[in-house]
């Protein structure tokens, strides 16, 4: 039997409400397909900070340190905003986590699942059976060079990007395009930014070793204009760190529902990942029983997929997605007319109906 090791990092707001239901479809789909995680659970964020006065304790550092990979939900809240730069959650615990386990390739795919087109603010033909992914760079550009800092009346950030990191991220997104429909576009500001000319520069390279995929480049202005007007010409989206954070939200909104959403973090070299819902902590939902956990569920899917490759177990997690959808049952975040209305936990319990059929 597959074993292997998880470290579970519910962190704050919805985050354990939608890990308990993630949890509970992992425990199904390892009974049905016969693999073995062994849980930790651990302290992330406000929560950790609350008790141990750091968002990222070592006890939480051993932890992940042992594990294969991180089920991650999220963390922050209004309640550790105003705390100093380096123990807010986002600082403090997520930024570092990406660097600690180079977690440099970072996918957040944007599917619009067939029954949930109304919930798109974009007009239904534009966007019915979207499926396009998001490869962001993770650990370098703008987030993390140096210097940076900020003085009383002057403040620095840096953009850098080496070959070696343009290289190994492009890489993965052709190899991720080669996979699906072959159409891979770059993104960058070239015409002004010296890192994005070394980005195209080297796209352009990574690109002749992959014939079969057509590649593009468009500058981010144009890009975050292109996503609205005419979604579906993307198919893989390859962008540094800054770029893809602006572009996944953008993304991420042509579905309507954030709540659908998961992500995964990876080192490409070792396959050790952190995956967690794209939406966040939610804070004003916490606690009330209606969140969505769908995107939670779904990044255990991703998490079975590309560290512990069990296709055939994450597949057959995306499948009962889809029914549960199609059987039109719904959290209050995608509820429409004629679809009948769950918790939840409710919700959990559907997906594992569907999974035990
Ligand atoms: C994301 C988030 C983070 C980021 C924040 C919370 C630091 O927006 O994962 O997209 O900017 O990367
Ligand atoms: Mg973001």
């Amino acid at each position: 039997m597959k074993t292997g090791k998880i470290a579970v990092l519910a962190g704050d707001g919805i985050g354990p409400e939608v890990m308990a239901e993630g949890l509970k479809v992992l425990t199904t789909v390892e009974e049905r397909f016969n693999f073995n995680l062994l849980k930790q659970s651990a302290l992330i964020g406000g929560a950790a900070y609350d008790k141990k006065g750091h968002p990222f304790p070592d006890e939480t550092k051993e932890i992940c340190d042992n594990s294969d990979a991180i089920l991650f939900s999220s963390v922050g809240g209004p309640k550790w905003s105003n705390l100093p730069p380096e123990l807010t959650p986002e600082r403090g615990a997520l930024l570092p986590l990406r660097k600690r386990y180079n977690l440099f390739v970072n996918l957040r795919p944007i599917v619009v699942y067939p029954g949930l087109e109304q919930a798109s603010s974009l007009k239904q033909e534009l966007i019915k059976d979207l499926n396009l992914l998001v490869v962001r760079e993770l650990t370098g550009g703008i987030y993390f060079s140096d210097p940076k800092w900020k003085k009383k009346n002057e403040a620095i950030d840096t953009m850098a990007y080496s070959r070696t990191e343009i290289e190994r991220i492009a890489h993965f997104a052709f190899q991720a395009a080669k996979e699906r429909r072959k159409i891979l576009t770059s993104i960058d500001k070239a015409n002004v930014l010296m890192c994005s000319k070394l980005w195209r520069e080297v796209v352009t390279e990574v690109a002749q070793e992959y014939p079969d995929v057509e590649c593009n480049h468009l500058y981010v202005d144009n890009a975050a204009m292109q996503l609205i007007r005419k979604p579906k010409q993307f198919d893989v989206i390859l962008c540094g760190n800054m770029f893809g954070d602006i572009l996944s939200d953008e993304a991420s909104q042509l579905t309507g529902s954030l709540g659908m959403l998961p992500s995964a973090s990876i080192n490409a070299e070792t396959s050790f990942g952190m995956y967690e819902p794209a939406g966040g902590s939610a804070p004003d939902i916490a606690g009330k029983g209606i969140a969505n956990p769908l995107a939670q569920i779904l990044s255990c899917a991703l998490m079975l997929r590309y560290t512990f490759k069990l296709e055939k177990a994450a597949t057959a997690i995306e499948q009962a997605v889809q029914q549960v959808i199609a059987d039109n049952i719904r959290t209050i975040d995608i509820i429409s007319d004629g679809c009948r209305q769950v918790s939840t936990s409710e919700m959990g319990d559907e997906i594992v109906k569907i999974l035990v059929r």
